[in-house]
């Protein structure tokens, strides 16, 4: 099992490039599924959950043209498209339910495998569920299979009782393909929804509002292939954001949207690091004042992020002061925090919060990434401790940033992968 090594490096210093987002390729590439005509995307980040979608098109009937040094991809229709997904997918990676809602919609069938619990909570998949029968689907559970049947979607109108951002790509995926009329209410906001919603117009969808909190889709009969770039990863932008504030470093974050990372910006100022926007990108400067003690609650869009709440409290440890972070996305989203302790940490959880001691120097120890952005942190938290850190089950990190040791590498961490 590989692993990576992180020594305590000097300040981070240079230019980080952001990759396309993870968690608007994904949907985007079960969007393929729709049309069959093929499609080409660019700005394809080269990670493991691509891989994996790569693997469940191709078992589903597609071809696929891998280019990940030039990061583009091409789906192309096969002639027969199957509509069972097998458990091996769902159980590598969740997103693979989102291949349901176009299925459905173009197929008439799908049998997904109900996607497990997850590490970070047990992230049912109701709303997805009511969404589909809402626009007329049938849906039956046995084995561990959802299979969703329909003789033609139906526009309806759909409130969803949390705004999902997985439900909402569904619904507006199936939607699409649908007669008449679908609104989605309160339904999620993130830049990855509006993403997903201009590669389905560009498909010939009819889709408005994405980006609020309502959504309208005028169903078509019919989409077509398209040519379309993913937007910028907002999480891996926040990442090194993080990084140069905490390593007291100077990084020119490129190809970044700020837009996207607004709350990330505000706190990031609150706890005194200098954060400007220009021409050429983000520019995050952590040496000019000491940082200090904040408070983050996380929150779906436009609320901070909670794929940023272990990174922000890597970088909670060197304040000065106490802060208070509360998650109130995902039930179970500290399992980095026993690893953080293991690094002589201070942070202590009761519930959905958790209440960090800053300014405790941390040590070097061997821990583990458990979770994507929980591993995340420890390579960040490895950065400003004392010695090294060796931290297994890297394949978490590996499933959502691509050329991650590479990046940091670039800007002066000292950091290597190496195989056991
Ligand atoms: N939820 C329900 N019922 C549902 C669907 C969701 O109760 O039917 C709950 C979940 O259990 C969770 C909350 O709603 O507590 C948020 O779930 P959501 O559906 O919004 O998340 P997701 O679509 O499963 C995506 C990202 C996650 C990110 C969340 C929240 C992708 C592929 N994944 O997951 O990304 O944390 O939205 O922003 O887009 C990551 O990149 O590390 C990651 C976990």
């Amino acid at each position: 099992m590989a692993k990576y090594l992180v020594q305590r490096s000097e300040p981070l210093k240079g230019e980080v490039n952001i990759s396309g987002s993870k968690n608007a390729v994904l949907p985007i590439m079960a969007g393929t599924l729709l049309t069959d005509e093929p499609c080409e995307l660019s700005e394809v980040p080269a990670l493991r959950d691509v891989y994996v979608m790569c693997d469940l098109l191709s078992d589903l009937g597609f071809e696929i043209e891998k280019n990940y040094e030039e990061n583009k991809v091409k789906v192309i229709p096969g002639k027969s498209i199957k509509t069972e997904t097998p458990y091996e997918h769902v159980n590598k990676m969740r997103a693979s339910f989102l291949v349901m809602g176009p299925l459905l919609a173009r197929k008439g069938k799908a049998k997904v495998h109900m996607p497990g619990g997850c590490s970070i909570g047990a992230r049912p998949i109701e709303l997805h569920l009511k969404g589909f029968q809402l626009l007329g689907a049938k849906i039956t559970e046995e084995q561990g299979y959802i299979e969703a049947t329909t003789d033609g979607l139906v526009g309806d109108s759909i409130y969803l009782d949390f705004p999902s951002v997985g439900a909402t790509e569904n619904i507006m995926m199936a939607g699409s393909l649908a007669k008449g009329v679908t609104v989605i209410e309160n339904a999620a906001q993130e830049p990855e929804i509006v993403d997903l919603a201009n590669f389905l117009n560009r498909m010939g969808a009819k889709i408005k509002g994405a980006g609020t909190d309502t959504i309208k889709i005028e169903g078509v009969e019919k989409l077509n292939g398209c040519k379309h770039s993913i937007i910028p990863d907002r999480i891996e932008t926040g990442t090194f954001m993080v990084a140069a504030a905490m390593t007291k470093g100077e990084v020119l974050i490129k190809n970044a949207v700020p837009d996207h990372v607004k709350p990330i910006i505000a706190k990031l100022k609150e706890c005194g690091a200098k954060v400007d926007i220009t021409d050429e990108g983000i520019f995050v400067n952590g040496s000019e004042n000491p940082l200090v003690a904040t408070d983050i609650k996380t929150l779906p869009y436009p609320g901070f992020p909670t794929d940023m709440q272990s990174q922000f409290m890597a970088m909670l440890l060197k304040t000065e002061g106490e802060s208070n972070v509360i998650e109130t996305v995902f039930e179970n989203r500290y399992m980095h925090v026993g690893e953080l302790n293991r690094m002589g940490a201070n942070i202590k959880t009761d519930g959905n919060k958790a209440t960090i001691r800053g300014d405790k120097g941390l040590t070097g120890a061997e821990v583990i990434a458990t979770d994507l952005r929980g591993g995340a942190a420890l390579v960040l938290a490895g950065l400003v401790a004392e010695g090294t850190t060796e931290i297994g089950e890297i394949y978490h990190i590996e499933r959502g940033y691509e050329k991650f040791v590479e990046k940091f590498r670039n800007i002066g961490a000292t950091i290597i992968r190496v195989e056991n």
